[in-house]
This record gives structure tokens, sequence and C-alpha cells, in this order.
């Protein structure tokens, strides 16, 4: 079926690309009303995709009026669907432009950090749960629902976070979110008034510094060295005590470090004694390589510690689902503030995690993406010390965790010059500076991501990173 192009390396499922060159074909009449159309069979053996893909493409049209079904007998195209040749144009137009867009994006590769492989969802799996939920959940799930969330969500990840995580609560302690995001603006708003302190890792993601400072507090940046925070130089205990100290020990967001058992307890001794929180960013901890995922300090101290979760990065962003974990002294005004916030997070999405985490797809799903990044990372690792071993003060930190590395080249700054020639050579890469609370440190560092690049795009990429700096 030479009229028929599907792309595997275009960012549009295959069921879409179908879809629409099906839908073209009959609106240009070259598949006339009563025709009938291939069997689903033939058509997904000569285009060597699932049969599901061309059942489900056949069902999209039909359910939006282009095909009709026969009992017995197949698909035909519907009368009166032909597109005069004026209209023509501007489908094709409409077409091309979105083509065009789409190949201008996909010709750029973008090493943006923190992007899941969005291809792996489990849309098969993750569809029919959700089909499932809504045909059994009870009528409550269809009303208002408790600010914290459902008792089954919370059951199910309080269990996962012992298993994995070494969490110590009760399913009381959590309030489900929307992502990690939600779950900062909550402790923002619970904990900060205008004044307030906050002791954080510096360099840290922007998006959070601009969270807390939105309240009027002021940060106090602690460095951070290729291990996390560096305690000995948190600020004195006879200064004025921070509201929480807030860290990514796991993995820490830029730089990649892991935070040793004797800064953990160092950093807890100091919260004890100034009285105040830490809140532990727990964003992506379950994808290390070189070791079993590290516990976490919750698990140490879990009447000091707020605990965030996060689903964005073990399975997909756009679900927007995360949760906090909490000393049981915060819970109710946390459920207070979730509740002016949105009222709670859709009760349907809750059910549908909790039931795909209880029936063990998560932890499968993990297991599968983990082995694709570890390939990433690897093809990451390789190319770069390939092409770069030669340069002086190229160093890699962070690798053995995430779904980013940070590449530092000695020397070099990456100013907004010079990071717009190397978009101009179609590679997308991210400034540590652009993190940095004190600037001036890490201007010769970038954030590669890998979770959502494929390897040939990840040899490609590297190759078009020399070309620019080699000069
Ligand atoms: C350190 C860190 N915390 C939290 C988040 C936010 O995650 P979410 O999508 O759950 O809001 C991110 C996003 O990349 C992050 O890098």
């Amino acid at each position: 079926m030479a009229w028929l192009t599907i792309d595997r390396e275009k960012p549009i499922p295959l069921i879409r690309q179908l879809f629409t060159e099906l839908r073209a074909n009959i609106l240009r009449g070259d598949w006339q009303a009563g025709q009938k159309l291939p069997s689903t069979r033939k058509l997904a053996e000569e285009l060597k995709i699932s049969r599901n893909v061309a059942v489900d493409a056949y069902e999209q049209l039909y359910a939006e009026g282009y095909i009709e079904s026969r009992q017995g007998s197949g698909y035909y195209v519907s009368a009166g669907i032909y597109l005069e040749q004026h209209a023509r144009h501007g489908t094709d137009a409409i077409l091309s432009i979105s083509e065009a867009s789409t190949d201008s994006t996909t010709s750029t590769i973008d090493f943006r950090s923190g992007v899941p492989a969005l291809e792996l969802f489990p849309r098969t799996t993750w569809g029919k749960i959700v089909q499932r939920v809504c045909q059994d959940a009870p009528l409550s799930a269809f009303g208002y629902g408790r600010p914290e969330g459902r008792l089954e969500l919370r059951q199910v990840i309080c269990r996962y976070l012992y298993r994995t995580r070494g969490v110590q609560c009760r399913p009381e302690q959590i309030v489900i979110t929307s992502g990690a995001t939600q779950a900062l603006t909550l402790i923002a708003k619970v904990l900060l008034t205008k004044g307030s302190s906050v002791v954080i890792e510096d360099p840290i993601t922007q998006d959070i510094q601009t969270i807390f400072k939105a309240t009027g507090a002021v940060l106090q940046p602690v460095p951070t060295d290729d291990l996390g925070l560096v305690t000995e130089q948190l600020p004195g205990t006879e200064a004025h005590p921070p509201s929480f100290v807030f860290v990514t020990p796991s993995h820490q967001f830029p730089l990649g470090g892991t935070l040793p058992i004797q800064r953990r307890l160092q950093l807890i001794r100091y919260a004890r004694e100034t009285d105040c929180y830490i809140v532990e960013d727990d964003y992506d901890s379950e994808f290390r390589y070189d070791s079993a995922p590290i516990s976490s300090l919750q698990g140490l101290a879990e009447e000091r510690v707020i605990y965030i979760g996060s689903f964005s990065k073990i399975l997909s962003p756009g679900l927007r689902l995360g949760y906090l974990v909490l000393p049981t002294e915060l819970v109710e005004r946390y459920q207070n503030a979730k509740w002016f916030s949105d009222l709670h997070t859709s009760t349907l999405d809750q059910l549908s995690l909790a039931t795909f985490i209880e029936e063990g797809h998560l932890e499968k799903y993990i297991n599968r993406v983990k082995k694709l990044y570890r390939k990433r990372r690897q093809t990451l690792v390789h190319a770069l010390e390939r092409t770069f071993s030669e340069t002086r003060g190229f160093r890699i930190l962070g690798a053995s965790a995430g779904l980013h590395i940070v590449v530092s080249f000695a020397g070099i700054h990456f100013t907004p010059e010079l990071l717009e020639k190397l978009s101009d050579a179609g590679v997308r890469v991210y400034p540590v500076e652009e993190h940095a609370i004190c600037p001036g440190r890490h201007t010769d560092k970038l954030i590669i991501g890998y979770g959502n690049v494929s390897e040939e795009k990840i040899e490609e990429g590297v190759k078009r990173l020399y070309s620019v700096l080699s000069f």
C-alpha cells in the first residue's frame, strides 16, 4: 500500500498517523463512497504494524463518520465525505504546516532533563485499568472527595514506600497532590510567610526557588558538591532559624550527588538543634544504576522530614500525580491547604494509579524503563568520553542515577550566545548556572537529560555539541 506512509521516527502515535493518512485519502476522493477498505489484518501485514493499530485507526474513522461498518463484511467509505479542490489545498496546507513544525522540533535534539521515555508509557495497561475503574468504582468516586485523597491510593503508596524507600508512615500521614510542584506550593503556603528563611541547596531547580520566594521568604543558599549538600556549610545554629532545609538527597538536582550517611545525620542534627523541618524532594530516586536505591532521609527522622514523591519521572508528568508524607502534627494544616487549593486531585486518576501499583504494574514498568535508561546513559557517557577525552577539564558528574548527567568543561562559559550557537547547530542543552542562587560558580557546566532521547539521537547530539565546542 504505497499510498500510505507510516514514519516510526515521528513523535506522533502510529494510530494517529494511520488515521490521518486514511482520512486524507477519503477527503481527497482517492477512496470513493461505498468503496471497501482493506481488512485490518491485510493493512497491518502490509504496513508492518500491529493489528491493534489498524483496528484502532479504523474505529476512530468509524467514530468520526468517515467509514461505516457492514455486518460481517468489513468497513466501507461513507457517502458525502469528498472535499472539493479548494478546501483540499487548505487541508494540505494545514498538514504540511503541522509536519513542518514537527520536523523542525524533531531535527533539533533536545537534551531537556526530567522528561521520561514518553513512548514507553504503558498505554494499553493504563487504558484498561482506567476503563475498569470507571465501571467498578463506587458512586462516591464521582462526587466530591477528601482533600488528602483516596485511602486506597494512600495505602498502596505507604506499602510501596516502605518496601522501596524505607519510608516509615501510615496512610493518615499522606496527602495526594498534583505532582511534586503542588506539594512544594502547599509547603510554601503552610510554612512560609514574608521574611521566613529557607536553607536550600545551591544550585537547585529555578522553579523551586520561585515557588519559595513568591511567599516573601528569603533563601539561604548552601553550596553542593559531588556528594550533595555541603553540610559543614550549613548556617550556624545561633543564626535566625529557618522554617525548613530543602534537599534532594537521593539525587541532587542538578549536580547529581547522593548525600552520604554522615551528611544526612549532620543535617538531621542541625534540624533538631534549630527546631526546623527538612523537606526531602525524592523526585527520581528509583533510577539508580550502580546500586539499589538509597534509603530515604525520612526513614531516619520521621518527625522532622516532609517527604515529597512524584509519579512524573517513573510514569508520566502528564498524569500530575504526586504526594506528601508529613509528620503527624502537620497533616491537618496540609489537608486544609490542599482543600483551599483545588479541593482534591481527580478521584478516578487516583483509583487508577492505586490499581496500577497494587497489581504490580508500576514496579514491572520501572524495571523495564530502567533497562532502557541504563542503555541511554551508557551511550551518552561513552559518546561524550570518546569525543571529549582530549578536551582539557572535561568531566562527567552525577551519572549514577536519574535521567540526566552534568558535564563540566573547565574554561568554557556557557553564555546565552554560546547556547544559541548550540541551538543553531541543532542541539539543545541546559546550563547549570540557570539554577544557581549565587551566580558564577557553575558557568562551565551543562545539564544533559537523556530519558526521552533515543540512542541514535544521543550520538548525533554529542557530535553536534562537539561541532560547536571544538572551535
Ligand atoms: C527536583 C525536582 N523536584 C520536583 C519536580 C517537579 O515534578 P512534578 O512533575 O511532580 O511536579 C521536578 C521536575 O522536574 C524536579 O526536577
